[in-house]
């Protein structure tokens, strides 16, 4: 929307303010990539609008998807951490995903890949790890074991929700509001809870032919 209708719509001071946030915005997430972060990801044309710390000695690369919202909560006071901390982590965001405000993905000596399309709610947490071991002589000494992260194409994940190491989530799947996913997930499911649960399954879209072709085909569109 342009300029001119947008102060229509919305008067004067609102648009001014408007705008003058999302500066704010953009100068936060400038002083978050270029002075605080030591890793330089891989941004094929991925957007960052929510200022994000980039870290660790291994590879992130971020396809044609979305990081954060304006407006949306956590916006203005919040931020967003990503770290591939080992120097054969990976995380990997794969194009037209969208993750809103307040997330936090750490790849710690393994992988984290999130796939097509996916949409994720605010307060996002995800690691390949426990960064601790579980004995009590293990605790500091950096012996301890990680496993992979994936989260299948199409996945829909809602607010405040945790993934745990070695979860593996199914294409299609939806996960609940504040839930913490301990074990993989079944694609084209409903689950949530804490640990996150079946609730029921979803049509597959070749089950429903009109939704396969319309679903999903611009999500800078969608709103989370
Ligand atoms: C998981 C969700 C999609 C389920 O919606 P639904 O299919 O309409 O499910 P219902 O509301 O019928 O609830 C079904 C059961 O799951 C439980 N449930 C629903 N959401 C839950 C959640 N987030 N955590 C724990 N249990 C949940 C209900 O209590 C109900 O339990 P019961 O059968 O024992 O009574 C929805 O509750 C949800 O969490 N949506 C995400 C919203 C969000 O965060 N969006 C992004 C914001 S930007």
């Amino acid at each position: 929307m342009g300029i001119i209708a947008r102060i229509k719509r919305d008067g004067f001071r609102r648009t001014a303010v408007h705008r003058l946030l999302k500066k704010h915005g953009q100068l936060r997430a400038f002083i978050f990539r270029a002075l605080l972060s030591e890793n330089k990801p891989i941004l094929d044309s991925a957007k960052i609008v929510q200022p994000t710390q980039f870290s660790g000695k291994g590879r992130i690369t971020i396809s044609k998807a979305r990081l954060g919202f304006f407006p949306s909560p956590g916006f203005l006071s919040g931020s967003g951490y990503l770290e591939a901390r080992a120097e054969n982590a990976i995380i990997e965001i794969a194009e037209s995903t969208t993750i809103n405000n307040g997330f936090t993905i750490i790849a710690d000596k393994s992988s984290i890949h999130i796939g097509k399309r996916c949409l994720i709610g605010p307060d996002f947490f995800a690691a390949d790890s426990d960064f601790h071991g579980m004995s009590v002589e293990d605790r500091t000494s950096g012996n301890y074991d990680c496993k992979p992260v994936k989260i299948g194409d199409d996945v829909f994940i809602g607010q405040g929700v945790k993934v745990m190491k070695g979860v593996h989530i199914g294409q299609g799947a939806v996960i609940g509001s504040g839930s913490v996913v301990v074990t993989d997930i079944e694609p084209f499911t409903i689950n949530a809870g804490v640990p996150a649960k079946k609730l029921r399954s979803l049509p597959r879209p070749q089950d429903n032919p009109a939704e396969a072709t319309s679903s999903h085909q611009n999500t800078e569109a969608a709103q989370l």
